[in-house]
């Protein structure tokens, strides 16, 4: 059986980790930064993430499952060693790979058989090859000769159903230039592979750009449905039956056509910016792709003017925000459509109550220059007590179950812009609301 390292326990690599220990490999997660390492090992997970915490806790007690410091043990006793730190976006918005070299440098200090080197991260087109490159180098100057490959397996994990999808992905890819290596990783995702789950076999470049161009297309659709939401708006047409009519198109399909405030998150906007970064390095611009990162900032921008046009003046209007983050189900506000909207509408001289199920402790960071125009509120009814108007900006599942006449009550004018599209227009007006959704 294959002992497994996995460095870097932020979203994806402790995702990756937890659930490889819970198909009983032995797993170690390495970070380098020692506090997260001590509450982890105490079982406090460091993001929020539905149920995580169980198959952590199962199977840290069935010992297959460790967390350390130690990078050199890691590598040391591992076989397959999987690279998961961050790669954020640098000022041009390209992809900045400091902490993959950091870790790649690690793995040629401490090399001491062969190891199935494996890029979970994200990384630009190229990568692979220069991570191979970079310790093979390394190797020459230590004067040292051992065998290793460098395989690019991508993630897509959505934040909020990361487990759901680690074991039904739609598809294992693995992209190496070397049989054994891949015949390596078919064991690791042995239960997949025995569930018949697709495996994509490829070149490390084309595994590398399968996830851009997934993401790409992803955050692309979404961004075509808003932008036909906004038609939809002027021509008086309802966008709810557009997606539903357009996804039974199995050309088409349902998922990723619910229009909203505006894609937001870790991958989308940091992964559309890099691959038009790639393009542009290539001379092939990608386009589509350009458009679509205006596109979606527009979209936001439109949200926020949204409320201006129905208030004319913001100054002393207190409106009330329901959800932060950048979906449902995570404490995760990066690049939240609720940060331009919040920051737009306080310029415009707004004041807030807001209420997230999760993300009020990120919120506080993020509105630190605006404190003092935000108050933060233990729920719901709270939130809209005494507000000007409700904006839902996330789309939590209790909010689709709000007691509305508490709601209408509570709130000084019975205005309500629903930017998740969680209730239909119609049955809003007839409960007597002002109702504003995206499309309808
Ligand atoms: C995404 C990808 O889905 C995943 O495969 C990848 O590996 C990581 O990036 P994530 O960012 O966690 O996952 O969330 P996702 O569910 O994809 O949503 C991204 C953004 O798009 C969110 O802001 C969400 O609210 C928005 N969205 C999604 C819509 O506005 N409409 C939709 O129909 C779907």
């Amino acid at each position: 059986m294959h002992k497994i390292a996995v460095v870097g326990t932020g979203y994806v690599g402790l995702v990756t980790g937890a659930c490889l220990s819970d198909f009983g490999l032995e797993v170690i997660c390495v970070d380098n930064n020692a506090e997260k390492i001590n509450q982890l090992k105490e079982g406090i997970i460091p993001i929020y993430e539905p149920s995580l915490n169980f198959i952590v806790e199962r199977n840290v007690y069935y010992k297959r499952l460790a967390f350390t410091t130690d990078i050199k043990f890691a590598v040391e006793n591992a076989d397959v060693i999987f690279i998961a730190v961050g790669t954020p976006p640098a000022e041009d918005g390209s992809a900045d790979l400091k902490y993959v070299y950091e870790v790649a440098s690690n793995i040629a200090s401490y090399i001491n058989g062969y190891k199935v080197i494996v890029n979970k991260s994200t990384v630009p087109v190229g990568t692979g090859k220069a991570v191979e490159d970079f310790i093979q180098d390394r190797l020459k100057e230590r004067n040292v000769d051992f065998e290793f490959d460098v395989v690019s397996n991508p993630e897509f994990l959505r934040e909020g159903s990361a487990i759901y999808d680690f074991t039904h992905p739609d598809r294992i890819v693995i992209g190496s230039r070397s049989k054994k290596a891949v015949d390596i990783m078919k064991n690791v995702y042995r239960v997949l592979y025995l569930n018949e789950t697709p495996f994509v076999e490829t070149g490390v470049e084309t595994a590398e750009i399968i996830k851009y161009a997934s993401n790409a297309f992803l955050a692309m659709k979404i961004t075509f449905i808003n932008e036909i939401a906004s038609l939809c708006e002027k021509i008086g047409a309802n966008v709810q039956d557009v997606s539903k009519a357009m996804g039974r198109d199995g050309r088409i399909g349902p998922k990723f056509l619910n229009p909203g405030p505006g894609y937001g998150g870790s991958c989308f906007p940091k992964d559309t910016r890099a691959l038009a970064e790639t393009g542009k390095k290539y001379g092939s611009n990608i386009s589509l792709v350009e458009a679509t990162i205006l596109a979606n900032e527009r979209h936001k921008l439109l949200m926020v003017e949204k409320v201006c046009n129905y208030f004319g003046e913001l100054e002393n209007k207190v409106l009330a925000i329901l959800g932060l983050a950048f979906k449902q189900n995570t404490d995760d506000m990066r690049d939240s459509a609720s940060i331009t909207i919040i920051k737009g509408l306080a310029e415009a001289g707004a004041s807030f109550k807001v209420y997230d199920p999760a993300a009020m402790d990120e919120a506080r960071l993020v509105f630190k220059g605006i404190e003092d125009k935000i108050t933060y509120c233990h729920d719901e009814y709270d939130t809209v007590s005494g507000a000007d108007a409700l904006i839902i900006i996330t789309e939590w599942n209790q909010f689709r179950n709000l007691d509305l006449g508490r709601i209408k009550s509570s709130l000084k004018s019975p205005v309500f812009f629903d930017y998740r599209n969680i209730y239909r227009r119609s049955f809003m007006e007839e409960k007597g609301f002002i109702y504003m959704g995206v499309g309808q």
